[in-house]
């Protein structure tokens, strides 16, 4: 295993904002976030924080007259950076220009805080790395679960423990897409336009639905807490897309429903991970996760579970997490840890856990009985067969349950069913989890 940079800060280098004076903070990018972080920092709560200067491209377009006179708005990044700001706030998102901007910032001596989890998946402990040298600060609480301090949370908020898995919902547009699926009946493309519109989505929503967003944000606390480096592309990732109506009713015959669920766990020196729709206990913390809310279960050696909840997307409680972090940052308190230096993990999505199977079968029960065969010789057993098709489905399917087994030796076996023709569509294939 190849040793990685450290991660964390040096307390001692911490240069602190003199405390008689505010702390001067140049903003770059006024979409949903930096306007809502806009309306907290004129409120008038925190003094000690000034907004100085907004930047965007083509900034006319984006004016809006409650923004105090005193803030100058510009589309020229380097009239920012030559200012005489503390802290450049990186709202932009995306991995270019943000890594160039950031780096440029933390070269000249500027703290950075940031909510890109994209950014901080990619480049993060090279960026720590590069603020520690300079003697500043790089801050990024809102990158993971927006307004639920999960970073700080589980270190330092629980590095008295040794982490043993991670789970949680961390992408708060599928979790409303899932959510209105199941309680309102909508379509998978009415309820990603609502989150669109209420300011959840990523300017492409295939990075949320397709479980990009989640799978940077699992990398990232994968490093808070297990203090490994996960290259976040080899985390398997598997889209919400196929999730029917039909999951719906037959998760709920299980006592369960569906959710866009990101787990990682150390097993014999192999990082497990995935981010996958995932069948979930109705009762349970990621089964009862509503709207846009995000849920992080922590499992601990000494400490057991411990529940992480509350609104991880939309522009007003991302904007407290990324407030918290400027007050950090002006107060020159430590906001996460990130812990001992990293140590880079091969990753693999090879769970052993129970499994739920759509399958619409080419024909009846010939292929029903082959399935099942296939999926015997493989070394994989039924627990349960549901079959009560909706008069109004395309092709009417059934849901399997599969006992515990290994990830690949099921995708496996459904490859062979497929390759039989014994299937009239691929099967949808969802782990089912649980916490307590
Ligand atoms: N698109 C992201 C989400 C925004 O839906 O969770 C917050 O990171």
């Amino acid at each position: 295993m190849n040793a990685s940079p450290a991660f964390e800060f040096s307390r001692s280098s911490l240069q602190p904002v003199p405390a008689q004076r505010a702390c001067r903070i140049a903003l770059l990018g006024f979409g949903t976030v930096g306007r809502s972080v806009a309306t907290i920092l004129q409120g008038g709560s925190f003094p000690q924080l000034r907004l100085d200067m907004i930047y965007n491209r083509r900034v006319d377009r984006k004016r809006v007259p409650w923004v105090s006179p005193q803030v100058r708005w510009t589309d020229d990044l380097e009239e920012v950076l030559a200012s005489d700001a503390d802290v450049v706030l990186e709202l932009a998102g995306g991995l270019e220009p943000a890594y160039s901007w950031v780096k440029r910032a933390l070269l000249l001596g500027k703290s950075v805080v940031t909510a890109n989890k994209k950014l901080i998946a990619a480049h993060g402990p090279e960026l720590l790395d590069l603020a520690r040298q300079q003697g500043c600060r790089l801050e990024f609480g809102a990158a993971v679960a927006g307004g639920v301090p999960v970073l700080c949370g589980v270190s330092p908020g629980l590095s008295g423990d040794r982490l043993l898995k991670l789970c949680g919902i961390l992408n708060g547009t599928c979790n409303y897409i899932l959510h209105a699926m199941e309680s309102r009946g909508v379509t998978l493309d009415a309820a990603l336009r609502e989150a669109q519109q209420r300011g959840y989505a990523e300017a492409d929503p295939s990075d949320d639905v397709d479980g990009l967003d989640a799978r940077a944000k699992l990398a990232i606390l994968v490093r808070t807490g297990f203090h490994l480096q996960a290259d976040p592309q080899q985390i398997a990732t598997q889209s919400i897309w196929p999730v029917q109506p039909a999951d719906f009713r037959y998760a709920r015959e299980l006592g369960c429903t569906i959710r866009q669920v990101a787990r990682a766990e150390l097993k014999a020196g192999t990082l497990l991970a995935e981010v996958a729709p995932t069948v979930v206990s109705a009762g349970s913390p990621l089964g009862s996760a509503r709207n846009n809310q995000n849920v992080l279960v922590t499992t601990g050696k000494y400490g057991g579970e411990t529940v992480f909840a509350g609104a991880g997307a939309g522009g007003a409680p991302t904007a407290v997490a990324v407030v918290s972090d400027l007050l950090a940052v002006a107060e020159s308190r430590a906001a996460a840890n990130c812990g001992p230096a990293l140590v880079a993990v091969p990753v693999s999505n090879d769970f052993r856990c129970r499994h739920y199977v759509r399958v619409t079968p080419a024909q009846t029960t010939d292929a029903v009985a082959a399935l099942r065969r296939t999926l015997t010789s493989g070394g994989i057993s039924l627990r349960g067969l549901l079959h009560h098709p909706d008069p109004h489905d395309r092709r009417p399917s059934l849901a399997l349950v599969v006992e515990e087994c290994s990830t690949h030796a099921l995708e496996k076996a459904l490859t062979q069913v497929q390759e039989a023709g014994l299937l009239a569509e691929p099967a949808v294939r969802m782990p089912m989890v649980t916490t307590s």
